[in-house]
């Protein structure tokens, strides 16, 4: 499967949101990832889908890879369908019925996934596999950008890839927080193929060589 560089918006300059957008697409990223959270999931507050339609307004085309830190979820995923996500991704144990969310998502025409905590098991993703589009493995606990990876992480990166690996769907395997291009080669080989990272980009002068030299240390 091909690696997947998603830069986090969370470490952008809001004010200036679009253009920001556009120049990591133009310095070769693949996606654009989009953090919600609600100040009840998790302790801070970042955008709705309001942002997402506006960044398509601006002309935004690329694919906006949705991560809900929100409970509930249901209500918001048909916001966030009509705002123009591509995929939509929650944790489960933020709604009441996690294959209901998961229908919700796609019969809105959108892909879905399943996020889990690093203290969390994989066991929900597992039991979903064969209706989800991806799996996101979080490296940081969720709420805020520029986190330290935690390592033990790593492990569950290998476990799912396995099962993935097993399974006759083609599932996308992310991870998200506390990438940078130093360890971003050895979360690669532990099997992510989707790849998050905010501050590690945003925080940068030149997002072209810092996504250069991304892809170079997972090739
Ligand atoms: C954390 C978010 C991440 C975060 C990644 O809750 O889900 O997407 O913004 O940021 P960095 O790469 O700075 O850890
Ligand atoms: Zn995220």
């Amino acid at each position: 499967m091909n690696k997947i560089i998603a830069p986090s918006i969370l470490s952008a300059d809001f004010a200036r949101l679009g253009e920001e957008v556009q120049s990591v697409l133009d310095a070769g990223a693949d996606w654009i990832h989009f953090d919600v959270m609600d100040n009840h999931y998790v302790p801070n507050l970042t955008i709705g889908p309001m942002v997402c339609s506006s960044l398509r307004d601006f002309g935004i085309k690329d694919f906006i890879d949705v991560h809900l830190m929100i409970e509930p979820v249901d209500d918001l995923v048909k916001m966030f369908a009509d705002a123009g996500a591509d995929l939509i991704s929650f944790h489960p144990n933020a709604t009441k019925d996690v294959s209901e969310t998961i229908k919700k998502i796609k019969d809105l025409g959108c892909q879905a996934g399943i996020a889990i905590n690093p203290a969390e098991e994989v066991l929900v993703a597992e039991q979903h596999l064969k209706d989800i589009d991806l799996v996101l493995l979080m490296s940081v606990n969720p709420g805020f950008g520029g986190q330290k990876f935690i390592d033990s992480v790593l492990e569950k990166i290998s476990y799912m890839r396995n099962l993935i690996d097993k399974s006759s769907n083609q599932v996308r395997l992310e991870v998200d927080g506390g990438i940078n291009p130093e360890n971003i080669s050895v979360v690669s080989e532990a099997g992510a193929d989707t790849f998050v990272l905010g501050s590690a980009i945003f925080n940068t002068d030149d997002y072209s060589n810092t996504i250069s030299t991304l892809r170079r240390n997972i090739s």
